[in-house]
C-alpha cells in the first residue's frame, strides 16, 4: 500500500515570554503547583501585531520551498481562534505564501480537535492524488484571562505540516478510532474572546475518551501498549498527557514503563515552555518527542491522542520513516524558544488587555517595520492588514 504522511513540519510561537514562577508569586499561588502540579514554566504571550494568521503564515514560510509548493493543492486551517466569522484564515495564507490561484482553502473548527481531522483529510486526498501534497496548519491563541484558573495554561502558536506521498518523517498507519459526544467542559460563545472553562470536568472528560479510545483501538487493531515506542498527546498542560497515559502504564512491561516514561518527557518539552496552543498543541508535543527521545528509530510506532473539547477525541498511530531525524527541526524550534524576549507580569497584563478586536476603526497595531517575519498591521475599512 502506498504511503502516505507529514513529510514536513515546522512550529511559530510570538516573540514574547512570560516566566510562570513570575506569575505564580503575583497570583499568591505556590510557584510549584504551577511548575510541578500543572507542568507549566513558561508560556507565550502575544502580541496585538500577532493573531492565528501571522503565526500559521509564519510556521508554513518555513516549509513551503520552491520544490514543493506546486504540488499543494489544498490549504486546510485549523483554529478555533479564528479572526474571521466568514473568511477563511487559510486564504490569507495562500496570498501571504504567494501560493498558486489553483488550490483549495479551507477553515475547519473543533476545539483542539480540528487539526487532526484536517490531517486525517488530507491523508485521504494524497492516497487518491500521489503527486499532489496538502498543506495543514494548526494555529491557535489560547487565551482564559487575567487572574482565572485557566490563566497558568494560556500559550499561542502554530504548527504548519506537509502531508505527501513517500513522506520523510512518519507514515500514518489508517488505524483511527474516534469519538464525539456533547459535554459542556469549554466553550466559547461568538461574543467572547475568552472560553468558558470547566477545567476539572475537562481533565476528566479528556481521561475517559482516552481510555475508552485506548480500549477501542487495542480491540480493532493487533496493537498492545508494548507496541509503541512513544505517545504523543495534546498537551493542554503538561500534566495532562501523565494523568492519560498513567491509567494504562501497568499494562506494559517494567523496561517498557520507563520509555515510555522518559519518551513523556522528552514530548512534554516544548509545551512547557510555551503552554497550551489548542490545535497545534498534540502536534507540538509530536515535534518535541522527535526533537528530544534519545531512543527512536525508523520503523518505531508513535500513537497519537489528539482531544478537542465540546468534545471529541481521536486516537491512531504513526511509523517513523528512514530519514525521520533529518526532517525535525529541533534546533530551530529551540532558538525560537530561547531567543523569546521575556516580558514582566505586568508587561504580559499590558500586552494582553492591548489586543485590538475593534474592526470599526482604522488603527495600527504595534507592528515594526523591519520585521522578517509576517505581521498584522491594523485594521483598514474593517479588513485586517498583514504584510
Ligand atoms: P486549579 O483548580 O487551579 O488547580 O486548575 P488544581 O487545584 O486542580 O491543582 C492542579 C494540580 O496542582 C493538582 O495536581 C494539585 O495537586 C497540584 P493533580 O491532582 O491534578 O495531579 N498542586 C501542587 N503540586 C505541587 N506543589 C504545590 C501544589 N499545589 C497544587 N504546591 C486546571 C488547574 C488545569 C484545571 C486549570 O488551569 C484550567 O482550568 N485550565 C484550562 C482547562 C484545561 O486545560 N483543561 C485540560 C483538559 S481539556 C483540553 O485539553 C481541551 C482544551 O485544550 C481546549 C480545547 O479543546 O479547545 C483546554
Amino acid at each position: 500500500m502506498m504511503t502516505v504522511g507529514i513529510d514536513k513540519i515546522a512550529f511559530y510561537t510570538p516573540n514574547y515570554v512570560l516566566d510562570l514562577v513570575e506569575l505564580a508569586k503575583d497570583r499568591n499561588d505556590e510557584p510549584d503547583k504551577y511548575t510541578i502540579g500543572i507542568g507549566q514554566d513558561k508560556q507565550t504571550v502575544v502580541p496585538n501585531f500577532e493573531d492565528v494568521v501571522t503565526m500559521g503564515a509564519n510556521a508554513a514560510s518555513q516549509i513551503v520551498t520552491h520544490e514543493n509548493r506546486d504540488t499543494i493543492d489544498t490549504i486546510i486551517f485549523a483554529t478555533e481562534s479564528g479572526i474571521d466569522n466568514s473568511k477563511s484564515g487559510a486564504i490569507y495564507i495562500q496570498k501571504l505564501l504567494n501560493l498558486s490561484e489553483f488550490v483549495r482553502t479551507i477553515e475547519i473548527k473543533q476545539a483542539c480537535y480540528a487539526g487532526t481531522f484536517g490531517l486525517m483529510q488530507a491523508r485521504d486526498y494524497v492516497t487518491l492524488h500521489p503527486d499532489r501534497s496538502v498543506l495543514v496548519i494548526a494555529s491557535d491563541i489560547a487565551r482564559y484571562g487575567l487572574s482565572t484558573p485557566g490563566e497558568v495554561t494560556q500559550g499561542a502558536g502554530a504548527v504548519a505540516m506537509l502531508v505527501s506521498s513517500s513522506p520523510k518523517i512518519l507514515a500514518f498507519n489508517n488505524d483511527s478510532v474516534y469519538m464525539s459526544r456533547d459535554v459542556a467542559d469549554f466553550w466559547r460563545p461568538i461574543d467572547r474572546e475568552e472560553a468558558i472553562v470547566d477545567g476539572h470536568l475537562s481533565t476528566t472528560i479528556y481521561k475517559e475518551m482516552f481510555l475508552s479510545l485506548w480500549h477501542r483501538y487495542k480491540e480493532q487493531t493487533n496493537n498492545e501498549l508494548n507496541s509503541f515506542a512513544g505517545f504523543a498527546f495534546h498537551l493542554p498542560y503538561t500534566k495532562m498527557g501523565k494523568k492519560a497515559l498513567d491509567q494504562i502504564m501497568d499494562e506494559a512491561n517494567p523496561k517498557q514503563q520507563i520509555k515510555l516514561a522518559d519518551n513523556l518527557r522528552a514530548s512534554q518539552i516544548f509545551s512547557r515552555d510555551v503552554g497550551n496552543l489548542y490545535t497545534g498543541s498534540v502536534y507540538l508535543s509530536l515535534l518535541s518527542l522527535l526533537s528530544h527521545a534519545k531512543n527512536l528509530k525508523s520503523g518505531d510506532k508513535i500513537a497519537i491522542f489528539s482531544y478537542g473539547s465540546g468534545a471529541e477525541a481521536e486516537l491512531y498511530s504513526v511509523t517513523l520513516q528512514d530519514e525521520f531525524l533529518t526532517g525535525i527541526p529541533a534546533e530551530k524550534t529551540r532558538q525560537l524558544l530561547s531567543k523569546r524576549k521575556k516580558v514582566s507580569v505586568s508587561e504580559y497584563e499590558h500586552i494582553f488587555s492591548s489586543q485590538r478586536f475593534n474592526s470599526h476603526e482604522d488603527k495600527k497595531t504595534d507592528a515594526s517595520e523591519n520585521a522578517t517575519t509576517v505581521q498584522f498591521l491594523g485594521w483598514q475599512n474593517g479588513e485586517r492588514i498583514y504584510q
